[in-house]
């Protein structure tokens, strides 16, 4: 029994590409694998940082219940445009730190986190933007937040996971894997990591700068 601890992510499946516009978002031929390894037919699965809604495309193609949260109005109006294409989701406008789900509803959340210290939506009025926040300490806090949230409405004995990566932000290295796991932790119980892998080129000249060709996959369950 098990499973390997890391994949070499394969292309995006041609019919499922993303829309026009879209921003840096999960791949279907990523999700696909793990929807079926954690959940089964007919399960609810929750996106809580839902973006262009790949995820509940992949819940569609796998005949799961697919809810996404997304804070930004418009890009959850796109992802509902996207997902006409792809029955049985539903995409919410709202801020994952207070799902208007049921406690203990959840079988599976999946999802990848809106990075700290992106050029992305940083002169947002929305409060709940995460992106916007530009202090470390007061990101992580609101990771803290959404993640009780979470954990609040997932059924006991459901899965976690959250893909996330270390990040440089204006040239120094920040450990938000790291600190986003140990985040986690206080609210589930955590797993062993996967780690998936992209095929990407190499460039720069510091010499303890990598290209960061992989993603965390942080696993827990309640
Ligand atoms: C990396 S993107 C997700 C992309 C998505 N996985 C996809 O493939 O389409 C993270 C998203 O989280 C959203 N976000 C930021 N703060 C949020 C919050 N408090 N609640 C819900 N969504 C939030 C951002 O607007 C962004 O669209």
């Amino acid at each position: 029994m098990g499973v390997k601890s890391w994949w070499i992510v394969p292309e995006e499946e041609a019919e499922h590409a993303l829309p026009e516009g879209a921003g840096q978002c999960g791949l279907v031929s990523q999700l696909r694998p793990l929807v079926r390894e954690l959940s089964a037919p007919g399960d609810l699965v929750l996106d809580p940082f839902a973006g262009w809604g790949t995820t509940l495309v992949a819940c569609s193609v796998e005949g799961r219940r697919g809810i996404g949260i997304e804070v930004n109005p418009e890009r959850a109006r796109q992802a509902r445009q996207r997902l006409k294409a792809y029955p049985g989701q539903e995409m919410l406008c709202g801020d994952a730190r207070s799902l208007p789900l049921e406690a203990d509803s959840v079988d599976l959340v999946l999802c990848d986190l809106p990075y700290f210290g992106t050029g992305l939506d940083t002169d947002s009025a929305d409060p709940g933007q995460m992106y916007a926040l530009r202090g470390y300490d007061v990101y992580l806090g609101a990771l803290d937040e959404a993640f009780g949230a979470i954990a609040k409405v997932m059924r006991p004995g459901a899965r976690a996971v959250i893909a996330v990566q270390n990040r440089r932000v204006d040239g120094v290295f920040v450990p938000l894997a790291w600190d986003a796991a140990r985040v986690l932790g206080r609210h589930l119980t955590l797993g062993d990591e996967r780690v998936h892998l992209y095929d990407r080129p190499v460039g720069g000249t510091d010499p303890l700068a990598t290209n960061r060709s992989h993603e965390y996959l942080l696993t827990a369950s309640k």
